[in-house]
């Protein structure tokens, strides 16, 4: 196993090298050649198991693309490239350089954390730098995608999850009589039953031309965007973020007074995703009041946020058992389970970190374990995959992912010191 194991490290490093474009890191070459939010954070914590001053670098660049609002966007558009649909031109923001005009799930403040803490003396300066930007990204967060503390997606990319079956509903209703034709790139690169639908995409290009007709005005976006979902994904990710960022105000003698507002908001807000009727936490749409009725992975993230729900390992033990590999994006005993297509069933590695750092955090080791052998036997079996379906295990979506690689070296490896996943 360990010779294994020392063969994939090494393959891991290779490929986080192999995607990396000097200053920032691209998911995969090819299917997304820019700087996306997320898997950048997803990098840094790979890149800090070998090279810690790359990690920092990472963080720093995506701070770059960083509005003046606070709003850390979803792609930045570092250099020019056709091979992407929709570029620059398409999003028609007045970023320099050119980046998108939403936002995406802010694992940032929790993987600067960890960065820092492999060496606090070495980081103290990154650390002091970056702080007040991701203050002001939180604080973007919650003056424009707070509803009561829940935290809402006002786009399904938003959410990193795009085609999950929890946005169905509120996406039925966009009107996409405008949208005209388009030309998608991802096809191209990747079979398209893997990938979202043409009717997801007519929606969010409709979602994008809403947003770009109005600048961009996040006032005239909350108030008549098409779409505007609460989201326990971003609920609980958001609430471990200011956790984490609460500790580093701590380190740095910061005042920690309206990071411990946003907590015990969103610990509120928390409550009202609870859907009894599916015994889970799940999407609500705040436009009609409808709860989408869908058991995801993002449920289960709960424990993430420092919140030991035992309910949802009850939902837990049910839904691990239902499939091969653990942890499906979407319940397998759902009738819109597809474990083939993105986020509407196939196990991504770099939920089950999150879900994994959140289990073990609240005392559920062996849960935690589950998913750790579950990760490390699909990467095994089938390379640093996108996402695996998890019947068989097989890869899906683009390969030689970065971010698989570097929840590898930073969680799944058996070779590697887990005390801090
Ligand atoms: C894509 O293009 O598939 C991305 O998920 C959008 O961010």
């Amino acid at each position: 196993m360990n010779v294994v194991s020392n063969t994939l490290d090494t393959q891991a490093r290779e490929i986080m090298r192999g995607n990396d474009r000097g200053t920032y890191t691209v998911p995969t070459d090819g299917l997304y050649p820019y700087q996306w939010n997320w898997d950048s954070a997803f990098a840094a914590l790979g890149f800090a198991t070998f090279d810690l001053d790359r990690a920092w670098v990472e963080l720093e660049t995506l701070f770059t693309g960083q509005w003046s609002n606070g709003m850390v966007p979803h792609i930045i558009f570092h250099e020019a490239s056709d091979g992407y649909f929709p570029g620059p031109d398409v999003w028609g923001t007045t970023h320099t350089p050119p980046t998108s005009g939403i936002s995406q799930p802010p694992v940032a403040a929790s993987f600067t954390r960890a960065v820092f803490e492999k060496n606090p003396e070495s980081g103290r300066a990154h650390l002091a730098a970056l702080f007040p930007k991701l203050l002001a990204s939180h604080r973007w967060f919650f003056e424009h995608r707070n509803e009561d503390g829940m935290i809402v997606v006002n786009h399904p990319w938003e959410s990193g999850r795009d085609n999950a079956p929890e946005w169905d509903e509120a996406m039925e209703n966009i009107d996409i009589s405008r949208v005209g034709d388009y030309k998608r790139n991802d096809l191209g690169h990747v079979d398209p039953h893997m990938r979202p639908q043409k009717t997801d995409y007519d929606r969010f290009m409709a979602i994008v031309y809403a947003g770009r007709d109005c600048e961009w005005d996040e006032a005239e976006m909350t108030a008549n965007g098409p779409f505007r979902v609460a989201d326990p994904g971003m609920t609980f990710i958001l609430l471990r973020a200011n956790r984490d960022l609460l500790a580093l105000a701590d380190v740095l003698g910061e005042d920690g007074g309206e990071i411990r507002g946003w907590i015990t908001a969103i610990e509120a807000g928390v409550e009202k995703l609870w859907n009894p009727a599916i015994g889970a936490y799940d999407a609500l749409n705040v436009r009609t009041g409808e709860f989408a009725g869908s058991v995801s992975s993002a449920s289960f993230l709960c424990w993430y946020a420092g919140i030991d729900d035992h309910r949802m390992l009850t939902a837990f033990d049910r839904v691990i058992k239902a499939t091969t590999f653990s942890m499906p994006s979407h319940d397998p005993e759902s009738a819109r389970f597809e474990p083939f297509r993105y986020w509407r069933g196939p196990v991504w590695g770099i939920i089950n970190t999150l879900l994994a750092m959140g289990l073990k955090d609240m005392g559920h080791a062996a849960q935690a374990e589950k998913l750790r052998e579950d990760t490390a036997a699909l990467i095994s079996k089938s390379g640093f995959a996108e996402y695996f379906n998890p019947q068989d295990g097989s890869p899906a979506g683009g390969m030689d992912f970065t971010w698989t690689a570097a929840i590898w070296l930073a969680w799944a490896s058996p070779t590697i010191k887990t005390e801090g996943s």
